[in-house]
């Protein structure tokens, strides 16, 4: 320990000491760790103000127990510093708020008792203040001083309780932070647990096994950034899909802007794309911003992506792995924050071996997959989305039209719908442009469907028939979603498992065949071996 130079009395004490507590508050300010900040304190002590070992003891947050915060010059252990000042001296400091200040002590009769090996300690002077926080004592500094005699008691009691002030403030700093961050954090489970309850899946009908699986999925996908490929037949509802994951998704207020690849001519699709300087070729009279700069920070829709040129193929690859691209006739990359949703109804496994589409492109796409299944693997929701487009279409036309007739909806289940969810909804609204009255017939419906009507087999079905039609459907499909579990299918139905048996028995539903992995299941693949 250096030698005490400068007495209290000395005029420049308090320069030092200034010194010193500007250093401190340099020291506390804003770390992210009291601790080490705490011990550069004590160090500083050590060094200018003959300290001979100090502690910074710390109440717990809630009011009980007494830590050591940062420690010097004990040769115990944190544990046994605790013992010596918590319980004692600096423990009736932090209850009371008042210093203590003992100016010859001797640890001597302390350490007899439990350290005999530091028996022998010098006299110092022993000084402990209270840290405190809104006024309320919650820790305490203790230092032991080099014993001088002309010390001013007074002063140094001064210094010590300006220091714990500067303890104090920093403490209720760091509080404040980790209560703030604390308060970020509960904010931020509270808005991510809001954004899924607000997932507005209302335009997205139906509640089949397989639209919920990929209700499921959506929900999952939508708050990453992940390049999310949708995956169906034509008119399945992939566009539809690619909306509800860019609405429900953290970008939803930022752009969503659709490439249609398919009706976009091969010579233009980079210019579309990635936009292009002044002159970059003939007839670019000015600089144009493409797509992905329009649709910065949003979601770009890339539909057909399976119609993508090799060319451009490359551009996109390019963006997918660094983020950048450039202008045509540019030479400034651009950096681009744009999350991709890509569809198409083309088997891209097939174009690949084909060497029509690039295999790593194709892995960049591919990293979640969505498949939206054909209408005809949904029966149970094809009522329900003749029921939406007939009120969407007699609210647009103004017509009040208020049901469709037990025959035509017979039509409308036996269907095998080719073109999907799209020639459903062209087929309600040609029925409500057609019909005059309050009720859609047979008759408003297009010839593809009545042929069904002429096979025979719906002109004899009666009401009973076409409910124990629908009510097989909705056990294969809960059967299909409960993987051939009877008890799991019943409660998907808000039924028994003794009327499910009942049911299985009585359509003759061989249960056993759903026990392998769901037919549902998003198989990458699986929709482009059912296109057309
Ligand atoms: N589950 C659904 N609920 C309500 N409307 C739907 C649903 N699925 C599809 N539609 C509607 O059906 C029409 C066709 O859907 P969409 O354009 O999304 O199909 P797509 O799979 O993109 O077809 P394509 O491959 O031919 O482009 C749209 O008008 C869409 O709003
Ligand atoms: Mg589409």
């Amino acid at each position: 320990m250096g030698c005490a130079s400068k007495r209290a009395s000395d005029p420049d004490m308090d320069v030092r000491q200034l010194a010193i507590l500007l250093d401190v508050r340099q020291a506390l300010s804003a770390p992210l760790d009291l601790k080490p900040a705490l011990e550069r304190v004590l160090q500083k002590l050590e060094s200018g103000q003959h300290l001979v070992r100090g502690a910074v003891m710390l109440r717990g947050q809630d009011g009980d127990g007494v830590q050591t915060a940062a420690s010097l010059g004990f040769s115990t252990d944190g544990q046994r510093t605790h013992d010596e000042l918590g319980d004692g001296i600096a423990g009736r400091v932090m209850q009371s708020g008042r210093p203590a200040l003992v100016p010859a002590f001797s640890r001597e009769s302390l350490f007899a008792k439990r350290a005999p090996a530091r028996a022998g300690s010098p006299v110092t002077t022993f000084l402990c203040v209270p840290i405190l926080l809104d006024r309320k004592a919650v820790g305490a500094l203790a230092v032991d001083l080099e014993y001088e005699e002309s010390r001013d008691y007074e002063a140094a009691q001064r210094f010590f309780a300006a220091l714990a002030g500067t303890i104090g403030d920093a403490l209720k700093a760091q509080r404040a932070i980790e209560e703030e961050r604390q308060h970020l954090l509960d904010e931020n489970s509270r808005l991510r647990r809001q954004l899924l309850q607000r997932y507005d899946f209302s335009n997205l009908v139906g509640t089949s096994g397989p639209m919920r699986q990929a209700y499921e999925q959506i929900a999952q996908v939508a708050p990453t950034d992940t390049t999310v490929l949708i995956r169906g037949e034509s008119g399945t509802g992939k566009e539809l899909i690619a909306h509800v994951i860019h609405y429900s998704s953290l970008r939803a207020k930022k752009p969503f802007l659709k490439v249609s690849l398919a009706a976009l001519p091969t010579t233009l699709v980079e210019s579309e794309l990635f936009g292009y300087e002044k002159g970059a070729f003939t007839g670019a009279f000015a600089r144009k911003r493409g797509r992905f700069e329009l649709a910065e920070g949003g979601t770009l829709f890339f539909d057909e992506i399976g119609e993508l040129n090799a060319a451009t193929q490359v551009k996109l690859l390019r963006v997918l792995q660094e983020r950048e691209f450039e202008r045509l006739g540019g030479t400034q990359p651009i950096r681009s924050n744009v999350r991709i949703v890509a569809a198409t109804n083309k088997n891209l496994e097939a174009a690949i071996a084909a060497s029509e589409f690039r295999e790593d492109l194709y892995y960049r796409l591919n990293v979640f997959s969505i498949f939206v299944p054909p209408l005809r693997d949904r029966r149970p929701d094809v009522l329900l989305l003749a029921e939406y487009f007939l009120t969407k279409y007699s609210r647009q036309h103004a017509k009040p039209i208020r049901r469709i007739a037990t025959p035509a909806i017979d039509m409308l289940m036996s269907y095998h719908w080719p073109g999907n969810v799209r020639e459903l909804e062209n087929t309600m609204e040609r029925a409500v442009l057609t019909c005059e009255g309050a009720v859609i017939h047979g008759h408003h419906l297009p010839p593809t469907l009545q042929t069904a009507e002429s096979s025979g087999t719906l002109l004899q079905s009666s009401l009973s028939d076409a409910v124990e039609q629908y009510e097989k459907d909705l056990i294969l499909d809960a059967l299909k979603s409960a993987r051939g579990n009877r008890a799991r299918a019943a409660r998907l139905l808000s039924t028994t498992e003794r009327i499910v048996n009942y049911k299985v028995r009585k359509y003759r539903i061989d249960w056993r065949r759903f026990r392998e992995p769901a037919p549902g299941s998003a198989a990458p693949g699986r929709g482009d071996r059912e296109s057309p």
